[in-house]
């Protein structure tokens, strides 16, 4: 079964076509084209994702990556879609080019939730012997508990039958991601700031910057003790802009300071995290444990939750998905339709019925 998969949600335009089968247990999904355009460096000047230049931009670049995946069209038993969450200018740029070629070439038309296809591209594992690039789903063992923690969202989400969700937990303002690119922000770091915070925060953790020894900061951990599940990143944000404006009333921070800095505040969302994932595996009882989302690339979030998966919850299965597979792509969405056309749970829709759904929730 092969099909065309296409994602415009936020700043990465990607086209994707894969093939999928049924392998005894398993279900194997085979990269046989992928693209990938990312507008990252036309957003940076904004510090953040700009809804319109995103739209523009996809606009844009569709007919352009689609000329690599023209001649394949015909051979593809559906097309497949993100039709939210995201931001919905941009959603509709790809929405509304699939209905297109849906149209065009008598295809079905499959809508894909965004983080759906976070989620099954997280669970589905890298088979490093396939000559092409290839996943398997398989030995999953239900239920699964999903942290998706991306620029846009951060949710736990419970699957106790596939795709059937349940969000046992929820950001109540901003996204991790979103806190910190604004946090990378604040420290003059570029966008996306996720990754230059990471690397900052490595460079303290490993010694290779001196100079902070007499250098202390202590951020806030919110709603570490909540009860629930739920997250909250905007009272650390804040903390962030108030400690770095009395840090730098006299003098800028210094290279070590600055990378102490960026340690503290990954510890502080590392921690959040943890004792989240921690509560959530507890009160549902969940088999496997996967991560998935832009976040999920970052190395010190994924050894945090290892280590609380393996010492605290030794029963459970962790799963993380391949680096190239964290931040969005089409390969993703792929993954997500075809489980779907596999397992016989795929609903395609008359084009005219597709639309796109900024705030689409996982859990219907
Ligand atoms: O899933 P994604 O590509 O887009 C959305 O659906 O939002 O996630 C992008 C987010 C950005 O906020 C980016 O800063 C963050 O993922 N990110 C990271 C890392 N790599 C990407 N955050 C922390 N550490 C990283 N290594
Ligand atoms: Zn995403």
């Amino acid at each position: 079964m092969n099909i065309l998969a296409l994602e415009t949600s936020c700043d990465e335009t990607g086209i994707a076509l894969l093939a999928g089968a049924q392998e005894g247990m398993a279900l194997t999904f085979t990269t046989r084209k992928a693209a990938l355009l990312s507008q990252a460096a036309l957003h940076a000047p904004y510090g953040g994702v700009y809804p319109n230049l995103a739209k523009r931009e996809h606009e844009k670049n569709l007919p352009t990556l689609f000329a690599e995946f023209k001649d394949a069209v015909a051979e593809v038993d559906a097309i497949a879609v993100t039709h939210g969450p995201g931001l919905e200018p941009a959603l509709w740029q790809g929405v509304e080019f699939a209905k297109k070629l849906a149209e065009e070439y008598g295809k079905p038309l499959l809508p894909v939730n965004h983080m759906e296809g976070h989620l099954v591209s997280s669970l589905a594992r890298r088979d490093a012997s396939a000559p092409e690039e290839t996943y398997r789903l398989e030995q999953v063992e239900l239920p699964v508990l999903a942290l998706l923690i991306s620029g846009g969202h951060t949710e736990l989400v419970l699957m106790r039958e596939w795709f059937a969700y349940e969000v046992v937990g929820k950001t109540l303002d901003d996204a991790v991601g979103e806190c910190f690119d604004k946090v990378a922000r604040m420290l003059g770091l570029s966008y996306p700031g996720g990754p230059e915070i990471s690397k900052l925060a490595d460079q303290h953790r490993t010694g290779k910057l001196s100079g902070a020894e007499s250098f202390s900061v202590a951020l806030p951990r919110p709603m570490l003790n909540s009860g629930t599940c739920d997250f909250s990143f905007s009272g650390l944000k804040t903390a962030v802009l108030y400690t770095l404006r009395t840090l730098t009333k006299e003098r800028p921070l210094a290279a070590a300071e600055q990378a102490a800095f960026a340690a503290e505040f990954e510890n502080a969302i590392g921690e959040v995290l943890v004792a989240k994932v921690r509560r959530a595996l507890h009160d549902t009882g969940a088999r496997t444990f996967v991560l998935g989302g832009g976040v999920a690339a970052n190395r010190y979030i994924r050894e945090q939750l290892q280590a609380l998966v393996l010492e605290e919850f030794p029963e459970v299965e962790l799963r993380t998905p391949e680096l190239s597979l964290t931040g969005d792509n089409a390969v993703m969405i792929g993954h997500a339709a075809l489980a779907r056309l596999l397992m016989g749970r795929a609903e395609p829709r008359p084009p005219e019925e597709v639309r796109a759904v900024g705030n689409l929730s996982i859990a219907g």
